[in-house]
């Protein structure tokens, strides 16, 4: 089983050197942390390791600099915004391997902790250079793999240095799991799935192997389009890949095959160019002018889906229901996060735009779990093995 793995909580941190290996790749705008989630929900793991004594060498990426050092994305404002929130010193490594950086980590006393610079400055990081992954490991005598974010990645941090040292994960890779693998393999039913996005293409996966779990699913945004248009639609300039729709048309039999509801939006925003408040005309989703294209999904689907939603046993929602970021636009996909907080059941938001609509609207915490990887969560969804999960020993082994 990929999400029963060994947990901080077994593993013997004692005095030891703890390499945690944290998803602080958060939004950054002129060096100042825009939303530091990423950050606190690496605390309870922290503090955890930290409480048992053990001195904590951190590690993450942040950004993509392409194995160069890019002074703009060094870690400098997460270990500031670390030592806020831990009220200790975390200094930064001027490096993340090299003897420098090793002597930091072996000067570390029970209870201290270090943050390495960003591991992309490396290119043999996104490589998984065993050479690397061996530098890192070498810095500690646990690996503690905490970055839910980034465990679809086989980065040397992420999988290649699970291979040099007792390893397991921390807390926030075991809620993840725990939530996205009982939602979707032990799920209170009807499990309701809500799709959006703009690009078909990025959900094909996550529609096929959903139609194997779920009893329902809704799809919204550009990506219901090629949907319509498979199914016979007029859809204006509204987003279309010509090349899915095989693979479209596919899932619509496999979902007719196995009795599973696939609901499209049935009505539409519709706008000559997308723009914040732009003129828009409410039309059938598959009537779409030539001339127009979907904003956001109209007031029937709105209730249909949240109709939907509010029977649901369990919701896994995924994509935007239009160009939310857009004035004028974000009713659609608000009517989602709405409809969640409503509802009784499990409720599980995945994905950048999802999530901060859901924080956008304060209903958060209505939710019973909005997961910290966005690729990472509908690889999840996807049903393919996860790298930085499947290097870590199950639990039963432990
Ligand atoms: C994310 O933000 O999704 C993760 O940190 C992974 O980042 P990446 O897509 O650059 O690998």
């Amino acid at each position: 089983m990929q999400y029963a793995k060994r947990s901080v909580r077994d593993t013997d941190l004692e005095g030891k050197r703890v390499l945690l290996r944290c998803d602080f790749n958060v939004p950054l705008k002129e060096g100042r942390i825009q939303d530091d989630t990423r950050i606190r929900a690496a605390l309870p793991t922290i503090g955890y390791i930290l409480d048992r004594g053990a001195s904590l060498i951190l590690c993450s990426h942040l950004g993509r600099p392409k194995g160069q050092v890019k002074p703009e994305l060094t870690l400098a404002p997460v270990a500031e915004r670390l030592s806020e929130l831990l009220k200790q010193p975390v200094p930064l490594a001027p490096d993340c391997v090299g003897p420098q950086v090793q002597a930091m980590a072996e000067a570390l006393k029970p209870g201290e902790c270090l943050l390495l610079e960003n591991l992309r400055f490396h290119p043999e990081e996104e490589k998984n250079d065993p050479a690397f992954a061996k530098a890192l490991a070498d810095l500690a005598e646990v690996f503690v793999s905490d970055a839910f974010g980034t465990v679809h990645r086989a980065h040397a941090s992420t999988a290649g240095v699970a291979a040099y040292l007792p390893s397991c994960c921390g807390f926030l890779i075991d809620a993840e799991l725990k939530a996205l693998g009982e939602a979707i393999d032990q799920p209170k039913r009807p499990l309701v799935a809500v799709l959006g996005g703009g690009k078909v293409a990025d959900k094909l996966g996550v529609i096929d192997h959903l139609l194997d779990k779920a009893d329902t699913l809704l799809i919204g945004g550009g990506m219901a389009y090629t949907f319509h248009k498979a199914l016979g639609g007029e859809i204006g300039k509204c987003m279309l890949d010509r090349e899915k729709l095989p693979y479209v048309k596919e899932m619509i039999a496999k979902a007719e095959a196995k009795g599973v509801k696939l609901l499209l939006n049935v009505d539409t925003m519709a706008v000559k160019e997308i723009a914040p408040n732009a003129e828009y005309i409410v039309c059938p989703a598959n009537a779409v002018p030539e001339d127009r294209e979907s904003a956001d999904i109209g007031e029937k689907t709105r209730e249909l889906f949240a109709a939907e939603i509010e029977k649901a046993g369990t919701v896994v929602w995924n994509g935007p229901m239009g160009v939310f970021e857009t004035e004028g636009f974000a009713g659609g996909t608000e009517a989602i996060a709405k409809a969640m907080a409503k509802c009784p059941g499990v409720t599980i938001v995945g994905g950048g735009d999802s999530v901060a609509a859901v924080q956008r609207l304060g209903l958060a915490d209505r939710m019973t779990h909005i997961s910290t990887g966005g690729g990472a969560s509908l690889e999840f969804l996807e049903g393919k093995e996860l790298p930085g999960i499947a290097c870590l020993p199950d639990k039963e082994e432990a």
